[in-house]
């Protein structure tokens, strides 16, 4: 019922990486006016909306979430003038738009960050962010003993006018990514003015990036276990996140919302990346008055096994959609392996693996009560680019540790369009510059022109299941009811008689349902359900009316 009234609770959001989706100048990097091309894409494929990944005025250490300028755009990416045409586009077809807000760290080119750089130890432009005197005799040694999340001290010390060294400042990402101080109360004013900014000009909501941040343990002090903080990218460091303080500005920008949708009846959204170690710390950010969602990270994460799946879907249930709130539901992001690549570990047990399991894990995902989001590329079946040379690496988490292990760039390649050979119709336009990452000449068979054209693609999986979502009340928003099945299957009832079933082993097990699926992800003869598969049926065996 809830579910006819708030569009975002069982929504569809197709996460748009800006740089890599389709270049309309030529220059290697894909920009605003590209997006806008490939609305028409998007809508065939049937979100209900997109989010951009940050394209503000940034030096880009971290690609644009180092935010030097919150409102304007970067020349990379166009001007606002097309940022209007975009929102204008996007509204024609009926595709909402949310926006990447960062509010925990900016730019230091940012005008407040070098105004307190010039302005001296004890200054208001420091105290709006977290400037400390060192420790040590001469102040030598960092205020306390805090990793960054991409590497090294959290801390970095700067030259004062005097040219003699001085106070250390707060990074929680990399030195130029200043942590913003929100107990200063000049911070949360221009942020309300940064939300309205983009409200004005027609935006549906924002995804809020590192939403568990912005609050730090009020003394800053040493952490118990810092090398513990800094094993996982996460954020886990409990005296730098999720401090309970947070959740005054999740209400303030939940009311600024409302008084929107007061206005003109448009709902906005605001959806976090909140990292928090459980479902009932989770659920505590999606309280009614406070985000709409938090992405949920945990299917993410869990291993392609029945049980954990069983368990993280529960729990996610019970702790999150038992509070009242929608579960939102994640399988990939711009910081994450592909599924294919993720799930076709170890390479050794056959190939096709992976895609089979990626496949399989995207018909869960939609079958699942709530809302879900996709990353460009997932519906093309996009694998992972694990052998990308370490001289075009970008990622700063790379350079920071000199490590390859949690690096992102594999998973931010280009999208292939068209074509046999790279650019692929990524880029188009007056300059005829190479991708910004190198694209592998296999990714022409993920092309989306071959993609449309072969039904058995990843990209029809993935069209035919967001119909059917749309199609059938059973699916979106609502419960969900287990049903028994053998070890390494799952299975779940939806509504009055969608049954969703996944096999996670590789051997075939009966089907919950005699009869075709209405959907599957691979190959599925009436009454079996083959390994590595997933399939959707109607337990009375109608077929519903998508058109
Ligand atoms: C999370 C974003 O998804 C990631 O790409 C970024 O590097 C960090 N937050 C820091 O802003």
């Amino acid at each position: 019922m809830l579910s006819k009234y708030h569009w975002w609770r069982d929504a569809v959001i197709y996460q748009v990486y800006v740089r890599s989706f389709l270049d309309s100048t030529g220059d290697g990097v894909g920009d605003l006016a590209g997006v806008r091309a490939g609305l028409p894409y998007l809508r065939k494929l049937g979100v209900d909306g997109i989010w951009l990944s940050p394209f503000y005025p940034s030096p880009q250490h971290d690609h644009g979430y180092d935010v030097a300028d919150y409102c304007d755009v970067d020349p990379l990416f166009g001007d606002l003038a097309e940022f209007d045409l975009l929102v204008a586009a996007a509204r024609r077809l009926g595709i909402r738009v949310l926006l990447d807000i960062v509010p925990n760290h900016c730019s230091s080119e940012h005008r407040w960050f070098q105004r307190a750089l010039a302005a001296g130890p004890g200054s208001t432009a420091r105290a709006r962010f977290h400037f400390a005197d060192g420790r040590g005799p001469d102040g030598a040694a960092p205020p306390n003993n805090w990793h960054a999340m991409f590497g090294g001290p959290a801390w970095s010390r700067v030259t004062e006018a005097d040219g003699r060294p001085g106070q250390w400042y707060l990074h929680m990402f990399t030195p130029e990514q200043p942590d913003w101080n929100w107990r200063d109360p000049d911070v949360g004013a221009e942020f309300d003015r940064v939300l309205r900014f983009w409200l004005d000009r027609g935006v549906d909501g924002f995804r809020i990036d590192v939403a568990a941040g912005l609050y730090k343990h009020p003394e800053l002090p040493d952490s118990r276990d810092p090398e513990a903080d800094a094993r996982t990218r996460d954020s886990v460091n409990p005296l730098a996140w999720n401090q309970p303080e947070v959740h005054t500005v999740w209400r303030g920008w939940r009311s600024v919302c409302e008084e929107y949708t007061a206005r003109d009846g448009r709902e906005r959204l605001l959806v976090g990346e909140v990292s928090v170690p459980t479902a009932r710390e989770h659920a505590l950010y999606v309280r009614s008055d406070e985000l709409h969602q938090a992405f949920f990270f945990d299917l993410l994460s869990a291993p392609w096994e029945a049980d954990a799946f069983r368990k993280v879907v529960s729990e996610a249930m019970q702790d999150i959609a038992g509070t009242g709130s929608t579960v939102t539901w994640v399988l990939n992001n711009h910081d994450q392996v592909r599924t294919v690549t993720r799930y076709g570990e170890p390479a050794t047990e056959g190939s096709g693996l992976g895609a089979a399991r990626a496949r399989a894990a995207a018909l869960l995902m939609l079958a699942l009560p709530g809302a879900a989001y996709i990353y460009q590329g997932e519906e093309l079946g996009l694998p992972e680019v694990v052998d990308l040379p370490d001289d075009v690496l970008t990622d700063p988490i790379f350079h920071r540790t000199g490590s390859r292990a949690r690096v992102r760039d594999g998973c931010r390649v280009p999208l292939p369009w068209s074509g046999q050979a790279s650019p692929f119709g990524f880029t188009s336009g007056v300059e005829s510059a190479k991708p910004w990452l190198p694209q592998p000449d296999y990714f022409a068979e993920y092309a989306t022109d071959r993609a449309l054209a072969d039904t058995r693609s990843f990209w029809h999986l993935y069209r035919d299941g967001l119909q059917l979502r749309s199609a059938l009340p059973q699916l979106g928003e609502g419960a969900l009811r287990w049903l028994d099945s053998p070890p390494g299957v799952l299975a779940f009832v939806r509504g009055d008689g969608l049954v969703c079933a996944v096999n996670f082993g590789t051997a075939p097990a009966p089907a919950p349902v005699p009869g075709s699926p209405l959907l599957s992800s691979g190959p599925c003869p009436a009454g079996e359900l083959p390994g590595s598969t997933a399939a959707w049926w109607m337990s009375d065996g109608t077929a519903p009316d998508t058109h």
